[in-house]
């Protein structure tokens, strides 16, 4: 199990500090969410803020774009070279080309998919993104109450990409704790995002420990 914790519920007055913490503690991605105000009802980081972050770490970063106007968005963060971007199948018409255009410039392509939406809006694309990121909350804000209703989507998602022989990460991203990241797990997560847990945590590497362990 892979863990990337979400930046968005770090302590920005010290946002240096808290990178090098967590990537001490055992993160493996850095997540970082990049809201529009129209796609969500929020705003965060711009790519000027990603740049000075890429320059202080070493850990892979992980963008999640919530933006209605995803070329553009892509664009931005192009030339930061995350490791992957993700970008809303809601938002966006022609997924797979965008897919390939990311794979294009040397990003690993990924899907995210809110609560509501299905897995089979998805099925005719699966390999072509090398992620998918399953929403267990409605995307916009740290800190809310994690939906059950994932675990059925995780498993569906699960059968169908072994169905495909296909090699994909399934991600999963909101209200996620030390209480059920072992069934997340078991339901076939790879990655799990967390922010509020880890961040108001007092022991980074204890709370990031306890989303990575095998039951
Ligand atoms: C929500 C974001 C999440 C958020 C998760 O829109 O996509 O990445 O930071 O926060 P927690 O873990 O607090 O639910
Ligand atoms: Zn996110």
């Amino acid at each position: 199990m892979y863990v990337a914790p979400s930046l968005l519920s770090a302590n920005f007055l010290k946002l240096e500090e808290e990178i090098k913490a967590v990537s001490e503690a055992g993160a493996d991605l850095l997540h970082i969410d990049v809201m529009d105000g129209h796609f969500v009802p929020n705003l965060t980081f711009g790519p000027c803020v990603i740049e000075k972050i890429s320059a202080i770490t070493q850990v892979p970063l992980d963008v999640h774009l919530m933006a209605n106007d995803v070329i553009k968005f892509i664009d931005l963060f192009i030339p930061l070279k995350p490791k992957f971007i993700s970008f809303h199948i809601e938002a966006e018409n022609h997924p797979i080309r965008l897919c390939e255009y990311l794979k294009n410039h040397g990003i690993h392509p990924a899907i995210v998919l809110n609560p509501h939406t299905p897995i089979d809006s998805i099925k005719h694309m699966i390999e072509f993104v090398d992620m998918v990121l399953l929403m267990s909350v409605n995307p916009g804000f740290g800190g809310q109450k994690f939906l059950p209703l994932i675990y059925d989507k995780i498993k569906e998602l699960r059968s169908l990409i072994d169905k495909k022989n296909a090699k994909v990460f399934i991600e999963v991203d909101g209200g996620i704790n030390g209480l059920n990241a072992s069934d997340l797990e078991a339901a076939g997560a790879d990655i799990l995002v967390a922010g509020s847990y880890i961040f108001s945590s007092n022991d980074y590497k204890t709370s990031i420990s306890s989303l990575k362990l095998k039951f």
